[in-house]
């Protein structure tokens, strides 16, 4: 008799350069049951960074590994594919990482690597998404899941949520309002590749 779902606990391996709030909503959502994973280990690239604090705090292990101490980029992700497969990582999770990922870890984590985009990509790709999106004028942005290619904010996506943009909105309102669902979605699709419900044809997921 095949159980309903298998789900899985799926194992994210979770990078972050700063304050780590997504980081924050996903081991909420954990803990609230509404997510069968578990944070098996959160790296950061910055060791000031926030995010460390937080997750010593909550009790899940964490390590700054600095691309500054590797001569070259290929040497540091070999350190950070080491620790995440030490740890039987599963999924890596991208969130708020302020860093592009090359072969070295795409050839270790194919299809494996999701990262959240303060956008609805293909639109405003890059830093400072929520401020192209002001300065452009949109009358609706949002936030984009998606599954990490060699491109910067290129992957297929897996879900999109979207938010108005007001005419006295700035930057920094309108990261407010799309950070929210950022929060939201980003568990949402951890969840859907724990109960093995994510599959991707071409670009389609
Ligand atoms: C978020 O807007 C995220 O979309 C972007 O970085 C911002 C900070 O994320 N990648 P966090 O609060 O550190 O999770």
């Amino acid at each position: 008799m095949k159980p309903i779902i298998q789900a899985k606990k799926l194992r994210l391996g979770v990078l972050a350069s700063g304050r780590g709030s997504n980081f924050l909503a996903i081991q909420q959502a954990i803990a609230a049951g509404r997510l069968d994973a578990e944070i098996a280990v959160l790296l950061s690239d910055q060791p000031q960074a926030a995010v460390l604090a937080e997750a010593q705090q909550l009790g899940i292990r964490n390590r700054a590994v600095v691309p500054g101490n590797f001569n070259r980029k290929e040497d540091y992700e070999g350190r950070l594919v080491e620790i995440l497969q030490a740890g039987d990582t599963d999924i890596v999770v991208l969130a708020g990482y302020m860093r592009l990922v090359g072969s070295v870890f795409l050839r270790a984590f194919p299809h494996r690597i999701v990262n959240i985009h303060p956008a609805l990509l293909p639109a405003f790709t890059g830093l400072h998404a929520q401020r192209q999106a002001v300065e452009y004028g949109v009358k609706y942005s949002g936030c984009t899941v998606h599954l990490v290619d060699n491109g910067m904010d290129t992957g297929p996506i897996i879900r999109q949520a979207v938010v108005p943009v007001d005419d006295d909105d700035d930057e920094e309102s309108l990261a407010a309002r799309i950070l929210v669902q950022e929060h939201k979605i980003y568990a949402e699709v951890l969840q859907l590749l724990a109960e093995g419900r994510v599959f991707l044809e071409g670009r389609k997921v």
